[in-house]
């Protein structure tokens, strides 16, 4: 059995290495490292309290900390193996719902510690009371919250057509269990009072919202409002009467409507960004946890978290030139004042895999510039064996230009080039790659749109206005891969197809990189 002394030198050790995880993660070329560095100091943290003195005092046994390690272990490892890369920010939104809930939980317990408690003069202390109440509540719309973002990004809620037979029943299943809960809780424990009928009607709300068929609907804003100033309020009766448990639940189910009615109405694309919004969530959530529970490495860890994921929220919404209000309260579209796609098409050029080739076979610079359509195609493995077969065959200077918010998450093009084995020498970042575009023969647009759209300079009044974009209209010659001419994620045409020295090769990503390689071997 290890001493306290002991349990908080290695408490120490697992916060340092967590600074370290996040340290390293920050960059591709040591963020393996940075991973394991994390798993070490969480197998620390994790030994350090199950064989601590303060552990076997408290009367606990190890084996349900074993279970539940091996249990969630197995779950994560395969999820991490299985998952496609597009489908990464629907995975992490899932397991910061996870965070969530496990805060929820523990807040209960403490709760039903103190309920007992309390009928013997349970007293508490100010920081247990509020760390208990600020783990139910931020516990409960991450969770709530998170659910939405998976359900959005897995396209089972807020959608109009016809669901697959597994969406149905998530959809379906995660509404029966909430009513199911509430009910059984209201009607089996205890006496019924009147918190019992906020808990009910609370959950009847949270599933009237998951069934809609749109992200906004009347009264949603009013849901919003009512159930922020209702968490508020609970929070501050939880905290003076901790003793009152179904009270303590109606905290949970009112900040679950929260959770539900601030996630459902931002739109499908932006959810990445509520997802590090939310991960910053659980971990306040997790911090609050670790004073109900006076342990200093959750604290640290969950303040870690919390930070990180405020940052990252940050550095996403500055890519986008967007305030965090405008990501939560707007959604990304037209206006009244963009133009018409076809008046805007109109002098719109295409090429072939041929000319591609014949123009290559000229160029001593090229700038590849990937986009979201890359990670749909999946087509970084065809994109780096044509920068390797230009650099091989014609001697030329390939390199990378990565906005910071192409794709659909943090760093989608960066992984999926590492993916593929492209040297990080060869990725540049988009102010470095701007100060030589002017330099570069051919710039190969692969299904980016917005990103390169040159009215975020040129248009003030467009939805993407100020946003930082990648100036491929200043090389030599753009080509520009993609399927059609339908737009982006922002909704809006994009002159840069139209310009003088553009061309498009209408085709999916892949498939072009396939015949581009083809036709390059001809040359
Ligand atoms: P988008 O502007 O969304 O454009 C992607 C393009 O890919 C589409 O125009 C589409 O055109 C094309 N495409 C789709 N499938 C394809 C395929 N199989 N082969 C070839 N092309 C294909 O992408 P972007 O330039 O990467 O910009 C990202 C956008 O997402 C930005 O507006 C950004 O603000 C937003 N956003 C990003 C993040 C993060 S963290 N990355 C978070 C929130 C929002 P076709 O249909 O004609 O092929």
């Amino acid at each position: 059995m290890l001493s306290q002394a002991v349990v908080n030198i290695a408490y120490l050790l697992a916060a340092v290495l967590f600074i370290l995880d996040l340290k390293w993660m920050a960059h591709p070329r040591t963020a393996v490292r940075g991973n394991h560095a994390g798993m070490l100091g969480m197998g620390i943290a994790v030994l350090a309290t199950v064989l601590g003195e303060e552990f076997a005092a408290g009367g606990f046994s190890a084996m349900p900390v074993i279970i539940g390690v091996v249990i969630g272990a197995a779950i994560g490892a395969v999820s991490a193996m299985r998952v496609q890369m597009t489908k990464m920010p629907e995975m992490v939104g899932i397991f910061n719902g996870f965070g969530g809930i496990a805060s929820v939980l523990v807040a209960a317990a403490a709760i039903a510690a103190a309920t007992t408690a309390w009928t013997h003069g349970w007293a508490g202390g100010t920081q247990e009371k509020i760390a208990i109440v600020a783990s139910a509540l931020i516990g409960s719309v991450t969770f709530f919250g998170s659910y939405v973002a998976f359900g959005k990004l897995a396209e089972f809620l807020a959608v109009k057509w016809k669901l697959y037979p597994w969406q149905r029943a998530v959809k379906l299943g995660f509404n029966v269990v909430i009513i199911a809960s509430a009910l059984a809780y209201a009607f089996l424990r205890g006496d019924f009072d009147v918190w019992k009928i906020v808990i009910i009607v609370s959950t009847l709300v949270m599933a009237w919202i998951l069934m809609a068929k749109k992200d906004t609907f009347p009264g949603l804003n009013q849901i919003k409002l009512v159930s922020a100033l209702a968490s508020l309020a609970l929070a501050i009766l939880v905290a003076l009467n901790p003793g009152e448990e179904s009270m303590f639940f109606a905290l949970v189910a009112v900040a679950g409507v929260l959770g539900v009615g601030l996630t459902f109405s931002i739109g499908g694309a932006d959810m990445p960004v509520v997802i590090a919004l939310l991960n910053s969530y659980s971990g306040l959530a997790a911090a609050a946890t670790g004073f109900v529970m006076n342990n200093n490495v959750l604290i640290i860890s969950g303040s870690l978290v919390g930070a990180s994921g405020i940052i990252l929220t940050n550095i996403m919404c500055k890519a986008m030139n967007r305030s965090l209000v405008n990501v939560i309260f707007a959604q990304m579209g037209p206006t009244a004042d963009t133009p018409d796609a076809d008046e805007v098409y109109k002098s719109v050029k295409s090429t072939s895999a041929d000319e591609i080739a014949m123009m290559l076979e000229m160029a001593q610079k090229v700038c590849i510039i990937p986009g979201y359509g890359m990670a749909v195609a999946q087509a970084q493995h065809a994109v780096r064996d044509l920068a390797g077969l230009l650099e091989s065959k014609f001697g030329a200077e390939v390199e990378y230009a990565v906005h910071p918010v192409a794709g659909r998450m943090p760093g989608h093009m960066n992984v999926l080039l590492a993916e593929a084995n492209v040297p990080y020498e060869e990725l540049k970042e988009m102010d470095e790659s701007n100060a030589t575009m002017d330099s570069v023969d051919v710039a190969i647009v692969v299904g980016a749109n917005d990103v390169v759209n040159p009215v975020a300079r040129t248009d003030p009044t467009s939805p993407i206005a100020g946003m930082p974009i990648i100036d491929v209209d200043k090389a030599r010659t753009v080509i520009v891969i993609k399927r059609s001419l339908s737009p982006g994620f922002a909704g809006i045409p994009n002159p840069l197809f139209a310009l003088d020295n553009s061309l498009m090769f209408f085709n999916d990503a892949k498939k072009a990189f396939t015949d581009i390689i083809a036709a390059v071997k001809e040359v």
